[in-house]
């Protein structure tokens, strides 16, 4: 079958070196892909957010299936669009979408169907959320409702931060996205991804990651969209993922479809690991980047028949196999991301860069000047993964494969999986 994946980053990259591996993948497109991504699959020049472009190219290509990447376009509906043009689609629909898209329905769900997560409160005022922060005491932390990129959240170490931060966000700082704002009780502990496969009622557990989110070592600096990821987290055990598929991925599966907006595809529950349990920090609607870059990388058995089975009502039927190995990526970005930096410095000789077995290059924010060289267009730009029995050894192959690539506006953390 053809099949269109949706995006232009490093978990596209992941899911087209995933797909294209499978004997049931005929043809693969990717909208708009990437220079990586093009090693694999032929990208259409098109945005992720044309849902009736997209639509378009399904029909002129004779795409069965879409895989769509990124929480945007999924929150815009295409998922929904696809089906009524009787395309299959893997992602939610716009409605169960809203876990990600709205940060206050995603806590006034959890509060309603008891699902563990801090203290919160919505405000579209200054005063009043000044007052909440008050009340709070110490720390808090404040986020625009909307999608901004993974940039929205502001941890709030001194009330004059928060009270900033709101000012900052209810005066337009992420756009409309901030119109909303939620103030909430700062947690602390170990923070764990987990993914799962939700078909309505039905819950598969599928693996579970610990993102690196900050922007430098010692998880210093502004929180970013992740700047390395391993997989399985080091927090992971038989009990804890039991506790996580009871108290909060099951009961979200079941209040999804109380509220009449039952929940499809991929949903990524990033969790603090509290003194009082694992407490939800927020939902995402897909597969996270750069996540995707170390939990596909150790999936053995093929993710097109899974997502296939899924989009059939059969996921029962799967079967899912993940390597015993640990997966570990490290982001390399531009020089000043997550804030301003100089687009379009060339990475030199990427393609010609010696891998390792088990050691990977994805492509981000990368895209082909006229004269064929790779530059660095968006903010991050590659990640680099590499697999093996242990964190250190896939440590030493990541940042070893690291050193070998020649960009020098790019910058990376150096502490990834160093526990
Ligand atoms: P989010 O985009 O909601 O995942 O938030 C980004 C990061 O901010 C998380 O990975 C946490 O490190 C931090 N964070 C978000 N909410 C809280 C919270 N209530 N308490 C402590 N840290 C938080
Ligand atoms: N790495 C975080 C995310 O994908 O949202």
């Amino acid at each position: 079958m053809n099949v269109l994946i949706v995006g232009g980053g490093g978990r596209e990259h992941a899911l087209a070196k995933a797909i294209s591996t499978s004997i049931k993948c005929t043809r693969l497109y990717a909208a708009p892909g990437n220079p990586g991504i093009s090693k694999f699959a032929t990208c259409i020049e098109l945005s992720s957010e044309n849902n009736e472009a997209i639509i378009q190219e399904c029909k002129r290509f004779n795409i069965e299936l879409v895989v769509i990447g990124p929480e945007v376009p999924l929150v815009a509906g295409l998922a929904d669009a696809l089906r009524a043009s009787n395309i299959l689609a893997f992602g939610p629909s716009a409605a169960a979408a809203e876990l990600e898209g709205s940060k206050y329905f995603a806590r006034d769900f959890c509060k309603r169907y008891d699902i563990p997560q801090p203290n919160f409160s919505r405000f579209t005022d200054n005063q009043k959320a000044k007052k909440y922060v008050d009340e709070m005491g110490s720390e808090c932390v404040v986020k625009a409702d909307g999608l901004a990129a993974g940039k929205g959240v502001v941890v709030c170490k001194t009330k004059k931060q928060a009270f900033d931060t709101i000012d900052m966000m209810l005066s337009g700082g992420f756009g409309a996205a901030s119109d909303t704002i939620i103030v909430e009780e700062c947690i602390c502990g170990a923070e764990l991804s987990a993914f799962a496969l939700i078909d309505s009622e039905e819950v598969i557990w599928l693996a579970s990651a610990r993102d690196h989110k900050r922007a430098f070592n010692g998880d210093e600096g502004p929180n970013t969209g992740g700047m390395g990821a391993v997989s399985p987290s080091p927090d992971e055990t038989n009990k804890l993922r039991e506790h996580i598929i009871e108290k909060i991925l099951n009961p979200v599966a079941k209040g999804m479809v109380l509220d009449g907006k039952p929940y499809t595809g991929i949903l990524y529950a990033g969790l603090m690991l509290t003194d009082a349990g694992p407490k939800v920090i927020e939902f995402n609607c897909r597969f996270g980047d750069p996540e995707a870059q170390v939990i596909l990388p150790r999936l053995e058995s093929d993710l097109l028949d899974l997502i296939l089975l899924h989009c059939n009502q059969a996921q029962k039927d799967a079967v899912i196999k993940f390597s015993n190995d640990v997966a570990i990526t490290v982001v390399m970005a531009n020089k000043g991301y997550p804030g301003s930096y100089e687009p379009n410095s060339i990475i030199k000789d990427i393609d010609l860069v010696s891998l390792n077995t088990d050691c990977f290059i994805y492509h981000s924010g990368t895209a082909m000047n006229q004269k064929g060289e790779i530059i660095a267009k968006g903010g991050r730009v590659l990640s680099i993964t590499a697999k093996a029995k242990s964190y250190q050894k896939a440590r030493l192959e990541a940042y070893e494969t690291v050193s070998k690539i020649n960009w020098e506006n790019g910058f990376y953390r150096t502490d990834i999986a160093d526990f």
